[in-house]
């Protein structure tokens, strides 16, 4: 299961990439906004620290624009992947960026029907959005299963890069549906590692262990 970083805060992405947490990074117009930073000096600073895919997005929505702004997007690194909506101008651009051999994610995806389109168009990643879904009384994983069974059903090669993930239970679900990438918000990855009976635990052990004296170094 990889890990996407949700984020245009570098601080963020460094933290989890020390410990080898970062598989890529996912960006959109709202995350680069709230940085106050330019687009194409953050999303450069990114790509110099990840390897991995990093999701910039375009801003236009006439494809042929969607291209021209993709083009200079791909122009900071070779990891980035352009990041287009699933509209019907969206696919185009996605068909033109694949063909000419480029990661594009095609983002804001709420239904199979898109993603379908989206695997046709060779998108390399699709972004079903759960947390947004659910805000709506709709069920977001029900989404990610939905497209699982396509796409298994049919040998798609496209990436399920299951997004706005708003909670740690979101993620283990993924993984048991087979999400092929998870992305998400630096402390929503980070409280995976939080239990309640390990802070019970460790409590104890450490007041056993102050009891008896023990010291190691
Ligand atoms: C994904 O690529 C999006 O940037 C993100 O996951 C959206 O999450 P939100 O619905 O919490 O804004």
């Amino acid at each position: 299961m990889k890990f996407f970083v949700d984020t245009a805060e570098i601080q963020d992405i460094r933290d989890l990439h020390d410990l080898g947490m970062v598989d890529g990074v996912t960006t959109n117009p709202s995350l680069i906004a709230k940085s106050g930073r330019d687009i194409l000096e953050v999303i450069k600073e990114i790509c110099d620290l990840v390897d991995g895919p990093v999701s910039a997005e375009v801003v236009a929505t006439d494809a042929a624009a969607m291209i021209t702004e993709g083009r200079k997007l791909l122009e900071i690194a070779p990891n980035i992947a352009v990041k287009v909506p699933l509209t019907w101008d969206g696919l185009k651009a996605c068909k033109v960026l694949t063909d000419d051999g480029h990661m594009v994610n095609v983002t804001l995806c709420f239904s199979a029907n898109q993603a379908i389109l989206a695997a046709k168009a060779g998108a390399t990643f699709i972004s079903p959005f759960i947390g947004r879904l659910d805000d709506i009384n709709l069920d977001g994983l029900d989404l990610i299963e939905d497209i699982r069974t396509i796409y298994d059903n049919y040998c798609y090669e496209t990436q399920i890069l299951a997004a706005s993930i708003r909670s740690v239970n979101h993620i283990s679900d993924c993984g048991k549906i087979g999400a092929d990438v998870i992305t998400a918000p630096a402390a929503v990855i980070k409280a995976m590692a939080n239990h309640v009976l390990t802070d019970k635990g460790l409590a104890g052990f450490l007041k056993d262990a102050e009891k008896a004296g023990i010291k190691i170094v």
